[in-house]
């Protein structure tokens, strides 16, 4: 009888029971080899699809098994065949007996940098090349692709469009001044107006130009045709802070609902989070488990009382009240008006409420043009959710849909309504009350993974100072 074809199996399916007997072909990237005196390598293999890796029993009978198994060095790609079998091991069900095994690339153990040994995530950044290699960056990825693929899911099943918004854009959506400008003008060459200014009519787009804070003025354009939408893309911030929770590139989610009020906006974004916390619970158990242990043990419980609770929902006029009775020496004192701080936020999810909390109606005057104003004339419909850890990962809000109010505001704040016209075209024909939000996308799989640097949860973090890779 001939031997059965090999079967392409990921390191994933073949540590599973049901892969017991098959005779198989693995490709991969070798994490450790071990070798025993009975005579055999153990080689402990890992192709991305899972946490665990599978182990290669290597018998000394193979041919290549002087020359080629016992050279082989961590982080060398190889090809294997072999029958996967129960383990007699501890810690996993399956192993996999070699009856081949191929170098396929070498990696030089002097240079190498992902060595046994653990290594700092500072150090790991550096190595951005490297580090989905490694068992942390892995499960980061692994996490991070689910997340992605829930929200979609999420938007889908609940009828919303998928809406491209520009990434080059004239407009500063946030009215923060951090835009990155986007020109083709020569830096060392300039072209000048008669009054002094930069002449942008030799520009490419004929106009000053940035690359895109927020999908949303653009997002609101298709809300109100089509009544549903989301956005999901990168955005971009000139912002100087060097955080554990900032990057100059992210990415962010942006659905936008007509007829959609605060209260609409804020039961989204909470049956949002618990979606795409419950599908992780459920589809990233070993990655999960691997956080929980190495990264912060408080993690799992965190998210289960995120899928379990209610968000607790305040506003911010309580929320100072409560800030101010606390007792509590902050380093930036607070008082209404003031910003949160990333300290008050966590002060408030983490010691009053030990849960999401959702604040809203904020004073005017911190917040962005769009955001409809209240009777009171003083605070917004905005609203932001806080997380434990985290502080701030989604903010949001009703947004102005009366005409002479919008452009009340916009001058307020010193913009020209002729500027935002086709955005103050939409409250002149057939207005609709409406809401959206946005979820940075890194804060949440900050969130979820405890992982206590945003850089560590995007393949290539850009922040100032660093654009490498
Ligand atoms: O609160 P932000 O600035 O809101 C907006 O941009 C609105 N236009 C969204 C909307 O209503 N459609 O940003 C939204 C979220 C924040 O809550 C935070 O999670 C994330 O984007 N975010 C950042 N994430 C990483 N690095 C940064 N520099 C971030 N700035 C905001
Ligand atoms: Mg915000």
């Amino acid at each position: 009888m001939s031997e059965p074809i090999p079967q392409l199996i990921s390191v994933s399916n073949a540590r599973q029971p049901n892969a017991i007997g098959h005779h198989v072909e693995l490709r991969g990237w070798l994490r450790t080899r071990r070798d025993s005196k009975a005579g055999l390598s153990f080689l402990e293999m890992n192709d991305g699809t899972s946490l665990g890796n599978i182990q290669v029993i290597a018998p000394n009978e193979l041919p290549n098994y002087e020359s080629v198994v016992q050279r082989l060095t961590a982080g060398c790609s190889l090809r294997v065949y072999g029958t996967v079998q129960e383990s007699r091991g501890q810690g996993q069900a399956t192993e996999v007996v070699a009856t081949q095994v191929e170098l396929i690339g070498p990696a030089d153990p002097e240079t190498y940098p992902l060595q046994k040994k653990r290594h700092s995530f500072e150090k790991l950044r550096e190595w951005a090349h490297l580090r989905p290699r490694s068992n942390t960056f892995g499960a980061v990825a692994r996490v991070r692709n689910r997340i992605c693929r829930s929200i979609h899911d999420f938007f889908q099943e609940l009828g919303f469009l998928y809406v491209h918004t520009p990434i080059i854009t004239s407009s500063d959506c946030e009215g923060a001044g951090e835009l990155f400008r986007v020109t083709t003008l020569d830096p060392a060459n300039i072209p000048l107006r008669s009054d002094g200014q930069v002449d942008y009519s030799q520009d490419f787009f004929d106009r000053p130009t940035f690359l895109t804070v927020s999908g949303q003025l653009e997002g609101e354009i298709f809300a109100t045709a089509l009544g549903k939408i989301y956005t999901f893309g990168p955005t971009f911030r000139a912002e100087n802070s060097n955080t554990s929770r900032h990057l100059a590139e992210f990415w962010m989610i942006e659905p936008e609902m007509a007829f959609y009020e605060l209260k609409d906006n804020m039961d989204l974004a909470e049956a949002f989070l618990k979606r795409i916390v419950q599908d992780v619970l459920d589809d990233c158990k070993e990655d999960m488990h691997f956080f929980n242990d190495r990264i912060d043990q408080t993690v799992l419980a965190t998210l289960h009382n995120v899928a379990e609770s209610t968000f607790h929902r305040i506003s911010y006029t309580d929320a100072i009240k409560i800030l101010e009775q606390s007792n509590q020496k902050f380093e930036y004192p607070i008082s209404w008006g003031c910003d949160l701080q990333a300290e008050h936020e966590r002060y408030l999810t983490e010691k009053e409420f030990n849960a999401p909390v959702v604040l809203f109606d904020y004073p005017k005057l911190i917040k962005p043009f769009y955001m409809r104003v209240n009777a009171d004339n003083h605070t917004v419909r905005a609203m932001d959710v806080l997380v434990p850890r985290v502080g701030e990962i989604i903010g949001g809000s009703q947004r102005e849909d009366r005409l002479d109010v919008l452009e009340a505001r916009m001058q307020e704040q010193g913009l020209l309504p002729e500027n935002y016209w086709w955005y103050v075209d939409l409250r002149r024909y057939g207005s609709v009350p409406h809401s959206g939000f946005g979820l940075g996308l890194e804060r949440v799989v900050q969130f979820i993974t405890g992982m206590p640097n945003i850089r560590d949860v995007i393949p290539f973090p850009r922040t100032p100072g660093n654009a490498e890779f």
